[in-house]
């Protein structure tokens, strides 16, 4: 385990999709029905940041080719996109979001 701070819960709910940094990493975190979840933010396919793209029924559309990825699951909903994005544990702590990054 090795958690990091994110940025406040209701920034992520607020916004809906934010991009953060931990332990080098480049994240997403997305608020879901409540809930906030945090996938790599590059998309598998080529280079593009996820955040930058369109959150519907669970899953966000890479803003460049259109990949799908569930955003709960990390999982490739088929082409372009056929790799999985990371997902990582979150918590939240004194309304913090928490990122697991390993
Ligand atoms: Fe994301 Fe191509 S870069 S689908």
């Amino acid at each position: 385990m090795s958690w990091h701070p994110g940025i406040p819960a209701a920034e992520v709910h607020d916004r809906g999709a934010v991009a953060v940094e931990a332990d080098g990493l480049r994240l997403a975190l997305f608020s879901l029905e409540g809930e906030i979840f945090a996938t790599g933010n590059i998309c598998t396919h080529a280079f593009a940041l996820l955040t930058e793209g369109h959150v519907e029924n669970g899953c966000v559309e890479c803003p460049l080719h259109q990949g799908l990825f569930d955003i709960r699951t990390g999982r490739a909903q088929g082409t372009p996109v056929t790799k999985d994005l990371a997902t990582y544990a979150t918590r939240i702590e004194d309304g913090m979001v928490w990122i697991d990054t390993e």
